[in-house]
């Protein structure tokens, strides 16, 4: 028998007291539903507003990249410091513990190898499938004025759609073909292109010149990629020009599991997006981590 509840005298109603209702804190995001916005909370930290990606889903068009021959030896140690992870389902169930608690984005478009055009991609996940790993989001491959431009974007609308029907969200990725400039006019282009679709948030590249215009004119957040591998310091200062200028984190993969020090570099990345340390502040800091034994 339930205990009565019949002492209404005790009862607190705060009547004077408006219900609180907190703004959601990523841009664009006001309007999602509540299952959208809990899975985007797991991705991009609700104090920074920012996020950390660990991307090492390569393999799916280039086999055992440099650095992810065995993704068990050289990216599961590094789960502690990433606040979500971008691979594909194959190395999730393979490799990853089940008791990795981050946010997860699969990798949901795929087809061609690297022996092929790339851009001939199809939808590679369902999302019946997506949900029962407990994906935050799909990562789908979008490329704007590339030979398969078209197909592409309709891979990015379905997942769209599907998305939308489970509560996932949708990580538009653009994809630039190596005739094409990497500028901002086409970063522009490219990641309008990808919000006005329906991308809950969108990952690009930095480019020196104008990048800030690119964050202003997607209207929801933009994640950069880190690119081919590079010095240490110049892959710290290219994650603060991108935080500066309105980035709300990175998917960072080959300058990060390729690093001398995998662990210190992640851990670095994370005080320049987190934290605001300056390219300076978090070299020294990977200096430092990856001197100890
Ligand atoms: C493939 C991807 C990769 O996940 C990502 O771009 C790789 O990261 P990085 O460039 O930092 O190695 O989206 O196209």
């Amino acid at each position: 028998m339930p205990e009565a509840d019949d002492s209404p005298a005790d009862k607190q109603f705060f009547v004077d007291v408006p219900q609180r209702a907190e703004p959601f804190f990523l841009k664009g995001c006001e309007h999602l539903d509540w299952g959208l916005k809990n899975r985007l909370a797991s991705i991009f930290n609700p104090v920074s507003g920012r996020t950390v990606m660990l991307a090492f889903d390569h393999g799916y068009f280039q086999g055992p990249t440099t650095g992810l021959e065995r993704v068990d030896v050289s990216i599961v140690p590094l789960l502690p410091w990433a606040d979500t992870l971008m691979l594909t389902r194959g190395i999730l169930r393979s490799v990853i513990p089940p008791t990795y608690r981050g946010g997860l984005v699969l990798r949901a478009s795929g087809g061609p190898s690297i022996l092929k055009e790339l851009s001939n991609e199809e939808i590679a996940l369902s999302i019946e499938d997506a949900v029962r790993l407990n994906a935050a989001a799909l990562a789908v491959q979008v490329f704007v004025g590339g030979e398969h431009e078209t197909k592409s974007i309709h891979n990015l609308t379905r997942l769209v759609d599907q998305g939308q029907r489970h509560g996932v969200a949708v990580l538009a990725v653009t994809a630039v073909g190596r005739e094409l400039v990497r500028d901002a006019k086409y970063m522009r282009l490219a990641t309008r292109i990808c919000a006005e679709l329906g991308a809950t948030y969108v990952k690009t590249y930095y480019v020196d010149d104008g990048f800030d215009t690119v964050t202003a004119a997607c209207p929801v957040p933009i994640v950069i990629a880190g690119g081919k591998k590079l010095p240490e310091r110049e892959a710290l200062e290219l994650a603060a020009s991108a935080v500066a200028q309105g980035a709300a984190g990175v998917d960072m993969g080959r300058n990060i599991f390729q690093a001398a020090s995998p662990a210190a570099m992640l851990q670095a990345v994370r005080a320049v997006v987190h934290e605001g340390a300056n390219a300076g502040e978090a070299h020294e800091l990977y200096r430092q981590l990856a001197a100890r034994p």
